[in-house]
């Protein structure tokens, strides 16, 4: 009974089943279309991309937040750097300054802020950790943090 309930389904949509059928088939060889390709190298795509996002997102917050000081190429001479003390450091040296290794963490750290803030005392850069709501700011800096390692300098 049920295989043939089957059956007739799949006779009434002859036509239509066939084109789906030759749609199917293309999209299996379009997806086939880089046979040298390894397994993994689709992961590294879709790897590839989350991480673009993260950087653009970063990229946004970077310029929305740190340019004014930091300058659009994160140089350290944005437009609000006559009212400073301290030059803002370069952000697209960080990288090279630590032997060719990114210090992702530090950066984090200084960026949020929190923690220096106790350690040091008020300093001229906002505690970014505390102006965005506690369940934003780990993103935000993740994201920014990616975009500043974006940006390094080759060493
Ligand atoms: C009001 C100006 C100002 C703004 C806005 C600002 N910074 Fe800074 N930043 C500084 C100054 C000045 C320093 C040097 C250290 C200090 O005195 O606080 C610094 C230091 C840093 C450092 C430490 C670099 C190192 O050598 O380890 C990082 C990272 C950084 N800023 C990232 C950012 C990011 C990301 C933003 C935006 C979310 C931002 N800054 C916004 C002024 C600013």
């Amino acid at each position: 009974m049920t295989i043939s309930i089957q059956r007739t389904r799949w006779h009434a949509s002859g036509w239509w089943g066939r084109l789906l059928g030759m749609l199917f088939f293309s999209l299996l060889i379009l997806a086939g279309c880089n046979p040298g390709d390894e397994n993994n190298a689709g992961t590294q795509d879709v790897a590839s991309a989350a991480d673009a996002v993260t950087i653009r997102h970063g990229e946004a917050s970077y310029m929305m937040y740190c340019a004014n000081c930091h300058d659009p190429e994160a140089e350290g001479f944005g437009d609000a750097v006559g009212n400073l003390t301290t030059l803002p450091s370069d952000l697209t040296t960080l990288k090279r300054d630590n032997g060719g290794e990114f210090p992702a963490e530090r950066v984090y750290q200084s960026i949020d802020g929190r923690i220096d803030v106790e350690a040091h005392g008020p300093r001229e850069m906002p505690v970014w950790g505390n102006v965005w709501p506690a369940d934003e700011a780990d993103q935000r800096i993740s994201e920014i943090v990616a975009y500043i390692e974006s940006i390094q300098k080759p060493i």
